[in-house]
């Protein structure tokens, strides 16, 4: 029956969202906005009234507001260079803003950040990002190099922060950019150090001229027994993201849970 609520909870809220926009985070914001880092635990989710299985998915919408429409046991957990690389220019330098519609970029929230906030602003849920204790270096081929020697060691690296209250999610989108085709390892580290058995995953990606590669498949290969994916998986190239918060909602709305 949850399952089900959820489903017509996404597909309800998402008319929602989009009229409530305003009360959300808004995506690329500042401090205020910004998700859940690595360092610190995902916002424990509210939880759906189990006795009240019969009543219409967001019935308490006009008397409590947007936090309260969306579906409450969803976690959004992302990968982005952004939260992970060490940028050591001058603070007077900003060179390193590189254009977030094509290429990485070196500042919070990153393309997949993005991608995550948008997720919550028509669905609501958690925000968590995935960050690892040794951030990249901000060069691109020092970062390339080690990206390329992990993906061949088939390395997991160490996390910095941890969902520690899984359990009370059913929903995980996971997101990530394709880095040499595959995700990066950190999120392997991720879906291996969290159960997720008996969750719903969905995966989200953002990748630059390429493609999203071997990317699900080699998650999927990760997964426990007992999870279930989502077959359906969002992309947005560089040339794409331009009209990636659109084509999210849309998206979103026919995921069924
Ligand atoms: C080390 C590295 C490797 C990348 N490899 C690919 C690739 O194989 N295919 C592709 O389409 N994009 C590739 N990209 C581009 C990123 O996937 C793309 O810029 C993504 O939107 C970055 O998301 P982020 O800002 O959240 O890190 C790579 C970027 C980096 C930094």
């Amino acid at each position: 029956m949850f399952k089900k609520l959820i489903g017509a909870f996404l597909v309800l809220t998402l008319a929602l969202g989009l009229s409530l926009a305003g009360c959300a985070p808004a995506a690329g914001e500042g401090q205020n906005g910004a998700p859940a880092t690595g360092g610190e635990q995902a916002a424990a989710p509210d939880t759906l009234d189990e006795e009240n299985d019969d009543a219409p998915p967001g019935a308490e919408a006009q008397d409590s507001g947007p936090q309260d429409v969306a579906p409450s046991r969803v976690l959004i957990a992302y990968f982005s260079w952004a939260d992970n690389a060490v940028v050591d220019l001058p603070a007077s330098d900003d060179s390193a803003a590189i254009d977030a519609l094509a290429s990485a970029s070196l500042f919070p929230p990153g393309n997949t950040g993005l991608l995550a906030y948008w997720i919550q602003e028509n669905i609501g849920g958690s925000v968590f990002s995935i960050q690892v204790t040794d951030p990249f270096p901000s060069d691109f081929g020092a970062g390339a190099n080690r990206v390329n020697q992990e993906l061949a060691a088939n390395a997991r690296p160490e996390l910095a922060g941890f969902v520690d209250n899984i359990a009370d999610y059913d929903v995980i989108f996971i997101g990530f950019p394709v880095w040499a085709d595959a995700p990066p390892m950190a999120v392997f580290s991720f879906i291996e150090q969290h159960d997720l058995s008996g969750l719903s995953i969905a995966f989200f990606s953002s990748f630059g001229g390429g493609s999203i590669g071997n990317s699900v498949r080699m998650l999927t290969e990760a997964l426990p027994d007992g999870s279930t994916i989502v077959e359906s998986t969002f992309g947005a190239s560089g040339a794409t993201f331009g009209n990636a918060e659109e084509n999210i909602a849309a998206w979103l709305a026919t995921l069924v849970f």
